[in-house]
């Protein structure tokens, strides 16, 4: 069934691909929920994990609960020695982004039976990601330094072992619960792309290493995960707060996107990026000032001044690169953080698409030619 040209959406923008209840934007008001509750509640009182067992099992756990995840989770941190040898295989200047979408796609070749009606399956397969992918993350990072990989510290949390296993020393508590925060932030967003990407592989039917793999490939494009890179890279280039108002006015002469800004369905400031820039103030009170913070407030300024009537303000890549750049992660590692967190909103999805799967086959508007000729080649 062919669609007729105006039922037709680049980018499907504002068309619904499914019916969800994971988590709500409201691109009006600023809001953002999980499972209903705001995204400003978890980010003060929760945890990431606690965060993931919400968004996947769809309610808050009990302690009990909570306990039993965070143990399972700890116990499946440590990825099999044949995937660490593949990844010192990884040339040491491959994008980490590249590194992590190999690695969790090899998972899926130790653990290939697709038993998706068996609830034990399914979650073995959640623990197992949301264990494995920080670890590959920080695993690659030592390889491609030509280090071995630093095991898992079993004595700190999700987050505080993330810090470890780059640094081989324990983050200071305040670094390691900003840490944590950030990946609440980053954990669910409606359907994304990346979620979409998700979706659209798992209604196929394969496996979840193969969905997360999906995922992590289309996370990495500069217009969506990778933007937070990019960020920290504009702002190096800007190089002082005098250097802001040409460097505006070049990009928007030249209708060149400024990257941190603007989002399909925010309209105002990204919810994500006023606590953001909360947590990055906290720290640089604590651990000192960054430069590029004065930077990236007169980009704002100037950005909302010029572009505020397109309803282009801060998304949440905008500050997250100063708050990582001040815990001392490489820049090249700020997409991957963003996968770690985006793994729990990935299996959210991935589960509530098998709940009620049908496979995604859209239509198209044909604006081909009919009844072409084959010219022969000795004719072209
Ligand atoms: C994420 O979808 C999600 O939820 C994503 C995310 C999540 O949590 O999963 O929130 C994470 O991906 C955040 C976005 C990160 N990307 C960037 O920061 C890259 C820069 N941003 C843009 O590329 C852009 O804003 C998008 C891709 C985010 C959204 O693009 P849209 O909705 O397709 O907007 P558009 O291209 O239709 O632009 C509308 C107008 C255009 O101007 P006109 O042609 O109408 O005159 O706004 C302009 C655009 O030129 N515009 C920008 C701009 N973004 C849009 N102008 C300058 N700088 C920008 N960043």
């Amino acid at each position: 069934m062919t669609a007729t040209f105006c039922e037709y959406k680049p980018g499907l923008e504002g068309i619904p691909a499914t019916k969800s209840s994971i988590s709500h934007v409201d691109g009006n008001q600023g809001i953002l929920e999980y499972r209903g509750i705001d995204i400003k509640e978890l980010a003060e009182k929760g945890s990431f994990l606690e965060t993931s067992y919400l968004l996947i099992w769809g309610k808050l756990p009990s302690q009990e609960e909570l306990r039993e995840f965070e143990i399972d989770i700890l116990f499946h941190r440590r990825i099999k020695y044949r995937i660490r040898d593949m990844m010192k295989c990884f040339p040491e200047s491959g994008h980490p982004m590249d590194a992590l979408q190999t690695s969790a796609a090899a998972l899926g070749l130790f653990y290939s039976r697709r038993a998706l009606d068996d609830p034990e399956y399914i979650r073995k397969a959640v623990v197992r990601l949301m264990a494995k992918i920080p670890t590959m993350v920080a695993a690659f990072h030592q390889m491609r330094k030509g280090n071995d990989a630093i095991k898992p510290n079993d004595e700190l949390n999700y987050a505080a072992n993330f810090l470890y296993m780059l640094t081989e020393k324990e983050p200071d508590p305040i670094a390691a619960k900003v840490f944590d925060v950030c990946l609440t932030l980053h954990a669910e967003h409606t359907i994304n792309a990346s979620t979409f990407s998700a979706m659209v592989t798992a209604s196929t039917l394969t496996d979840p290493y193969g969905v997360v793999a999906s995922a992590v490939g289309t996370l990495a494009g500069p217009l969506h995960g990778g933007a937070n890179e990019e960020v920290l890279l504009m702002l190096e280039e800007i190089g002082s707060v005098a250097n802001v108002r040409p460097f505006v006015e070049e990009h928007i002469a030249k209708k060149k996107r400024i990257m941190g800004f603007g989002h399909r369905v925010y309209k105002v400031k990204d919810p994500r990026a006023t606590i953001l820039q909360e947590l990055a103030e906290k720290l640089f009170s604590s651990m000192g000032y960054d430069r590029y913070y004065d930077i990236a407030l007169e980009l704002e300024r100037l950005v909302s001044e010029k572009l505020a009537h397109k309803g282009i303000y801060p998304n949440v890549d905008f500050y997250s690169g100063l708050v990582y750049r001040k815990l001392g992660i490489p820049t090249d590692l700020f997409t991957p953080i963003f996968a770690i967190a985006r793994v729990a909103g990935w299996l959210a999805h991935w589960k509530e698409q098998l709940a009620v799967n049908r496979i995604f086959r859209p239509t198209q508007v044909y604006a081909g030619k009919h009844n072409a000729p084959y010219i022969p080649i000795a004719e072209r």
